[in-house]
């Protein structure tokens, strides 16, 4: 039987909520496919950061390269400054994992909950492959004349060869491995990033050379917002640098039906993968049974599918698709016709079917 070691990172805010619901239906799928998960549980996050005064410390991320996977519910708390706990806990996890892939599948499982005008499920299924080690994010920059009338600040966009290929070469992998419509986009900013996007655009040729069985394509990426709106059909497989794909998967989770559904896979492929739901930590509505579960155990089930349940993380996917189109009234908090709890009820109950 296979075993996992499953690092559980509830977190702040709505996150524990969405993870017990994501960790129930974890449990009916090792039942129903007998394989186990030995879950342990951290309690990472902005209340023990008031507490203790512990962000993440260096021996956390060490114990968790011992884990086969994590799941992670929200990061983010009202009392503390924003950009504390973004950078100490989440980058510092996709940091120092290298978790050099964010892997956001953007697919719409009911027309009705889609805000574009006419699009099925069949427009719109499409997965965005964002950088997750490099770019913007790197913290690289600084202050020139701070506080001062002639301060300058400077965001460096820090961009290796072997970080843009390593992550080129995933995505063009990736879009092998779907099979869809074999069609690899390249969303950048050639015609002003001219440095960073020079790099990304000969590397993303030079690889189109190798792997002529996927035909290539290049957008900017403010065409990419446009063509996200009106032909989302386009797509097939789309990759971009971190910031970029930090704001195209925002706009790709509301034509998908929002925040409730859209998940998310932080992803080393050689090492320890980290899983989410990409909504946050959704302060207003904790505690209230009413946060859509479903982004937390469509996570799970990636993640399954990255430890090679596949049969699991299908019939999770499938479950999820029936609830959707079969009960609920809305995929946003407090509308949907049923409480948090209820919704991950649902999905067991079909998951075992
Ligand atoms: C995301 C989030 C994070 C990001 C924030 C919370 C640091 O927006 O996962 O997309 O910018 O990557
Ligand atoms: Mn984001």
């Amino acid at each position: 039987m296979n075993n996992y070691n499953i690092a559980v990172i509830p977190g702040d805010g709505t996150g524990p909520e969405v993870i017990a619901e994501a960790i129930k239906v974890l449990n009916a799928a090792e039942k129903k496919f007998g394989f186990s998960c030995d879950l342990k549980y951290f309690d990472f996050g902005g209340k023990r950061y008031l507490e203790t005064g512990h962000i993440l410390d260096d021996a956390d991320v060490n114990e968790l390269k011992n884990y086969s996977a994590i799941l992670l519910g929200a990061i983010g708390h009202p009392e503390v400054k924003p950009g504390i706990l973004e950078k100490g806990i989440l980058l510092k996890l996709r940091f120092d994992l290298d978790q050099y892939i964010n892997l956001r599948p953007i697919k719409l499982y009911k027309s009705d909950f889609c805000p574009l005008k006419d699009k099925t499920p069949d427009d719109i299924d499409f997965v965005v492959v964002r950088e997750n080690s490099e770019g913007l994010y790197t913290g690289m920059g600084e202050f020139q004349n701070k506080g001062t009338k002639d301060e300058v600040a400077i965001q460096t966009s820090y961009n290796t060869r072997k970080g843009v290929e390593r992550c080129l070469r995933y995505a063009f992998e990736y879009c092998r491995k779907r099979n869809k419509r074999k069609t690899l986009t390249l969303c950048g900013k050639t015609n002003v990033l001219t440095y960073a996007f020079d790099l990304w655009k000969r590397t993303f040729d030079e690889l189109a050379a190798e792997y002529t069985d996927i035909k290539t394509e290049y957008m900017h990426v403010d065409a990419t917002t446009m063509w996200f709106v009106k032909n989302p059909e386009w797509f097939d497989v789309i990759v971009t640098d971190n910031m970029f794909g930090d704001i195209i998967t925002d706009l790709g989770a509301m034509i998908q039906g929002g925040m409730g559904i859209a998940a998310g896979g932080n992803i080393n492929p050689e090492g320890v993968s980290m899983f989410e739901p990409i909504g946050g930590s959704a302060p207003k509505y904790t505690g209230q049974n009413i946060i859509n579960p479903l982004a937390a155990i469509g996570a799970a089930g990636m993640m399954l599918e990255t430890l090679g349940e596949t049969e699991a993380a299908k019939v999770i996917e499938n479950a999820i698709i029936d609830v959707v189109n079969n009960n609920l009234k809305s995929l946003s908090a407090g509308k949907m016709g049923y409480g948090t709890k209820e919704v991950g009820d649902l999905v067991v109950a079909k998951v075992m079917a």
